[in-house]
């Protein structure tokens, strides 16, 4: 059946503050000023996040590369990004998966892994990610963005069996304290299992900026972490427990406490 204009995928003003807050810091952050990005994301169908980092400045997306992989929601990307084209963007739509994007470029990139569920290891996300990692798609210098379902998880067992690692390094037993941490932190653990499956811990640092927590009308509550890679070592405890990471409840528009995540 042809998609139709219902299909389109339309997100409300909480997610888009959240990425510009998000944005905002990693950019001031982890960024030289004036430098040039190529940025990769999930399509959808609207590629709002295309438009606002275009007005931040148009030297972060001096290339776009924009991966959708349902074939109906495809066709109504091509709609939106011919009319991008046709305002001078350089943008290019792959049917496929993100996580087959291939670097042919040494200029910094910004990626926006914007999933609509869970970015843990149940969807394979820790592999994926690590391949990026071990293929240098995802380096030194970049910028990471994920968006993850806080809504309905897996359960308190699950998620203890999926991260018992990651849990038992952090000396984590009780099921409040680990459903909390999880909250806050199961994409960290996600890229931290990545790396250490690649045995990549001691060659890249990556270190979480921030994690906004919000919740757009008739739609799953999300977080949104953003990351800076950079080259050094990332040690779990830092990762997770780093003083430098922000918190903000965007349902209540302000800063919060790690707790209160
Ligand atoms: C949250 S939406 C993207 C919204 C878009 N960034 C925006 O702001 O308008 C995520 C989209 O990515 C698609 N998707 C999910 N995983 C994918 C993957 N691994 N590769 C390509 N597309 C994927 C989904 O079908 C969905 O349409």
């Amino acid at each position: 059946m042809a998609a139709s204009e219902t299909d389109r995928l339309i997100y409300g003003h909480r997610k888009y503050a959240a990425l510009h807050l998000m944005l905002s810091r990693l950019i001031r952050h982890s960024s030289t000023p004036g430098s040039e990005y190529i940025y990769v994301t999930l399509g959808g169908t609207e590629l709002r996040d295309v438009q606002s980092i275009r007005f931040i400045d148009p030297k972060l997306i001096t290339k776009v590369f924009s991966f959708e992989n349902r074939k109906e929601r495809f066709h109504l990307a091509e709609k939106t990004v011919s009319n991008l084209q046709s305002h001078g963007l350089s943008i290019r739509l792959t049917h496929g998966s993100f996580f087959d994007y291939r670097r042919t470029e040494e200029t910094p990139h910004i990626f926006f892994l914007d999933l609509e569920g869970i970015c843990a290891t149940w969807g394979g996300y820790d592999d994926k990610l690590g391949e990026m990692f071990q293929n240098e798609v995802i380096r030194e210098g970049d910028l990471l963005l994920i968006t993850s379902g806080l809504g309905r998880d897996k359960g308190i067992k699950e998620i203890f069996t999926a991260f018992s690692g990651e849990y038992s390094v952090l000396n984590v037993t009780d099921d409040g304290e680990a459903r909390k941490l999880y909250r806050r932190s199961h994409p960290s653990f996600t890229l931290f299992k990545g790396l250490n499956k690649k045995g990549l811990l001691g060659e890249l640092q990556v270190r979480c900026l921030g994690c906004i927590k919000y919740k757009d009308p008739k739609r799953f509550p999300m977080g949104l972490y953003g990351y800076a890679v950079t080259k050094g070592v990332t040690n779990l405890k830092k990762l997770v427990n780093d003083t430098n990471i922000q918190y903000f409840d965007m349902n209540h528009l302000q800063c919060c406490v790690l707790g209160d995540f």
